[in-house]
């Protein structure tokens, strides 16, 4: 007479099988839902808003323009280097500043500033800007954006969450970006 509390070979397979299934379930299920929650669970809702220092005001001498790196708001642990990001500030006198994205606005590629011809190069399409980040020429339809700035106890600060698109909100790429034309 065979012992009720044995269990049966085809009984224990299905247990470990209902088992393996359930921990490969939770292994997908758990990026997927962080994922889902991630920008509530991280706090970077409005990481977009927030201000990024760029360095001392002393660093950036009056009628220069210099390049600039900041840590993008929207950093992870595995980002690594890849949050730094680079952008264009340029001292016209005193705390006036202008700082733009290192983006062309043509399909952004890096723009390279030459101080000796007073213009930002794109090394793509030919694409060109004055020294105020206006459209010189190429493709691009508009000039470089900008990303808001402010200048407080000697510390040059930027909103720089939010990448720009042609289409972004004025507010967050300045009250008055430099257009073509
Ligand atoms: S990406 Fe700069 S001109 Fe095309």
């Amino acid at each position: 007479m065979p012992d009720e509390n044995l269990i049966s070979r085809r009984g224990l397979f299905t247990k470990i099988g209902v088992l393996f299934n359930g921990l490969v379930a939770v292994a997908i299920a758990v990026p997927i839902v962080r994922f889902l929650l991630s920008s509530i669970t991280r706090g970077r809702g409005n990481a977009y808003l927030s201000w990024v220092p760029l360095g001392r005001t002393s660093e950036f001498p009056e009628g220069e323009t210099r390049l600039a790196t900041f840590r993008n708001p929207y950093v992870m642990p595995t980002d690594g280097k890849t949050v730094d990001t680079a952008c264009w500030v340029r001292r016209i006198e005193g705390d006036q500043f202008q700082v733009f994205a290192i983006n062309c606005a043509h399909l952004g590629c890096p723009v390279r500033w030459f101080a000796q011809s007073g213009l930002f190069m794109c090394p793509c399409h030919g694409g060109a800007y004055y020294r105020d980040g206006s459209r010189a020429s190429g493709p691009p339809e508009r000039g470089l954006f900008e990303y808001p700035h402010k200048v407080e106890n000697g510390l040059i600060t930027i909103q720089a969450g939010e990448l720009f698109t042609p289409g972004a909100s004025a507010a967050l790429i300045g009250k008055n970006p430099p257009c073509a034309g």
